[in-house]
């Protein structure tokens, strides 16, 4: 969701806001705009529509100078549209602001200011915090201090550069629960509400915290908290590298995330599985008595995440005696759940800025519940809260659509499960190791599927014209069918349904005609739930619904039964979802390829939902 760049330095300004602007273009935008101050005065640009928009808005009349802020705006309130779009500016035209995030208090604090005369020409939440800020300036001795007395009014989330007329080499930076980091470099100084924003130009980042005011000049960072006390700045070396976030020759970043996933599994197999078959979690920070103690977990996450969570569920419960819960984060944090300090609260999220993963996580914390994250991004806020984490290192997802995040995120699972399995004696070493020696194998399946690829392509070609499609898997692999046809949706726009395939009988079967694509998944092949998704299967067949069956190789008993078969290497049925949903993430891929969607920035979705 919308995202945020701003530059001090000795360049041209906008060519860089712009360049920032387009390495966020993934969170998600509808409108964006410029400020920059030419000639003592803040020149604002702002167009709806695509960063091209802009681009030929600068063309037409262009604004020099070197100190400028730039954002991509996500429409929360007030529709997309120009005037809508940031930066806002203060009646008087001396201040500037561009924001990420929700000013809560925004309807009552509008009175306030309207009762003072001020003026609004847009439906936001953010033209209110831009005159609040106008408003406590004026009456301020400078302008920290009025910027500090108008941020402790406000109630919500914000990520704010801020320009001021008085200080044209500076640009103003504060955070409250929505990420933003300052960019460091000999030559010029950066805010940016993503790093991959600034990366090619800086080498040092600062991550700033809630409630931290940043004055950021060429020559360096000023830091101070809310009451206006200095504090020491933290720079911090960034180890991103440029290729992290290109697209390595892939048409798309989906694509390329696709691929990655041998890399990423790999990546957390070596760093956690040491030659003695030890698992090390390095940031769980749980001692083997700590995970003895686990009694109940409640796992929260949204989304793809939600689905890990739910393969999280039943991978804890079927290996330890710990009781494991699992809730939809923008449900849990609604109800009333019965958690104590007994519980630990499990938050799966890949960029750790999800607002209904970061309430449900608040929501726990006030109930002296220990947090555990699974999480990708290091320095998120989701990371900061946590007591006990477990980074999925897999690099920036920048596809809107999550798959390697996700993969990684089962892949945490397994870990966790294995370590705690092992120290409170409920895997028995020889199973940790049968389970271990297939995990190993499991990056080179995905490997040797990611060959073959055209199989999956023409399958996809020939069912993506549909109006809908059903997914259907049991157990372990029922959070697989729901994630595939989460896939399929959000970029093809194709309408996909995904089904535990034991609830057929429950409704979902009066669907099935010749015409419905039905995907089952069918790797089981030795134990109770095998024969189970047989049968349903069957019963999808004897109504004519076209059957496209993820089977393991060599397994024939789909042969005569499915339309299409989708062949994946054989492996531990608590590990197949790792393989299984590479074939789904492919088969949406190519569907979405097929109907010619825009598969990195699909239609009305965001990257990270940062708002409710
Ligand atoms: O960053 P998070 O993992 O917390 O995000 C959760 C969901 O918004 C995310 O997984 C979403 O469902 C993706 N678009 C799925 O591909």
């Amino acid at each position: 969701m919308c995202g945020i760049v701003g530059i001090v330095g000795h360049q041209d300004a906008a060519p860089v806001l712009i360049e920032g602007l387009r390495r966020l273009e993934y969170r998600g935008y509808d409108s964006a705009g410029v400020a920059v101050f030419e000639n003592g005065s803040i020149a604002v640009r702002k167009a709806r529509g695509p960063l091209a928009a802009l681009e030929a808005l600068l063309d037409e009349s262009p604004v020099h100078g070197v100190v400028g802020i730039g954002h991509t705006r996500w429409a929360t309130h007030g529709e997309p549209s120009t005037v809508n779009s940031h930066p806002h500016t203060s009646n008087a035209g001396d201040i500037a602001v561009v924001h990420n995030g929700i000013i809560e208090n925004y309807q009552e604090l509008k009175q306030e200011l309207l009762a003072e005369g001020a003026t609004f020409e847009s439906e936001t939440d953010t033209e209110v915090l831009t005159h609040l800020i106008a408003s406590c300036v004026r009456n301020a001795p400078d302008f920290l201090t009025g910027l500090r007395q108008a941020l402790s009014r406000v109630r919500g989330a914000y990520a704010l550069g801020v320009l001021h007329a008085k200080e044209p080499d500076v640009i103003y930076a504060a955070r409250l629960k929505s990420p933003l980091v300052l960019g460091l470099s000999e030559k010029a100084n950066f805010i940016a509400s993503d790093v991959p924003a600034v990366l090619s130009r800086v080498n040092q980042a600062i991550y700033l915290e809630d409630g931290e005011i940043a004055r950021v000049s060429v020559e360096g960072v000023e830091l101070f908290n809310l009451d206006g006390e200095a504090l020491e700045p933290d720079p911090q070396e960034i180890t991103l590298s440029v290729e992290d976030v290109d697209k390595a020759g892939f048409d798309t970043f989906m694509l390329k995330e696709i691929h990655e996933q041998t890399r990423v599994l790999q990546g957390l197999i070596d760093k956690n599985i040491d030659a003695a078959g030890q698992i090390q979690l390095s940031d769980l920070n749980m001692s083997d008595a700590d995970l003895i103690a686990l009694e109940r977990m409640m796992l929260v996450s949204c989304g793809t995440a939600f689905y890990a969570a739910m393969y999280g569920r039943l991978l804890i419960e079927q290996y330890t005696t710990i009781a494991v819960e699992v809730d939809l984060a923008s449900e849990f944090r609604y109800r009333s759940p019965k958690i104590s300090p007994k519980t630990t609260v499990v938050a799966v999220s890949q960029s750790g800025e999800t607002a209904d993963t970061l309430a449900s996580v608040e929501m726990a914390k006030a109930a002296g519940c220990p947090i555990l994250s699974i999480c990708n991004v290091k320095g998120s806020s989701l990371t900061r809260v946590s007591d006990h984490l477990i980074y999925t290192e897999a690099g920036p997802e920048i596809g809107v659509a999550s798959t390697k995040a996700f993969t990684a995120q089962l892949m945490a699972f397994v870990l966790f499960t294995l370590k705690a399995g092992l120290a409170r004696g409920e895997v028995s070493p020889e199973d940790a190791a049968e389970l271990i020696e297939e995990l190993r194998k499991i990056p080179n399946a995905i490997h040797y599927l990611l060959q073959s690829t055209d199989e999956i392509q023409s399958i996809a070609g020939k069912h993506h014209e549909g109006p809908s499609a059903l997914y259907l898997g049991r157990r372990f692999n029922y959070p697989i069918a729901l994630e595939g046809a989460l896939k399929n949706k959000e970029i093809s726009y194709q309408h996909a349904e995904g089904y535990a395939a034991g609830e057929m009988k429950h409704g979902p079967i009066a669907l099935i005609n010749e015409y419905l694509p039905v995907v089952c998944i069918c790797t089981a092949t030795t134990d109770d739930v095998s024969e189970k998704m047989i049968s349903n299967v069957r019963e999808v067949k004897s109504r004519a619904g076209r059957i496209i069956a993820v089977v393991t190789e060599g397994d024939r008993r789909m042969d005569d039964v499915a339309e299409d078969l989708i062949p994946v290497p054989a492996t531990l049925e608590p590990l197949s979802p790792l393989l299984n949903v590479v074939a789904l993430q492919l088969l949406a891929y190519y569907a979405a390829q097929a109907r010619g969607t825009d598969i990195d920035k699909p239609r009305n979705l965001a990257k990270s939902v940062t708002v409710e």
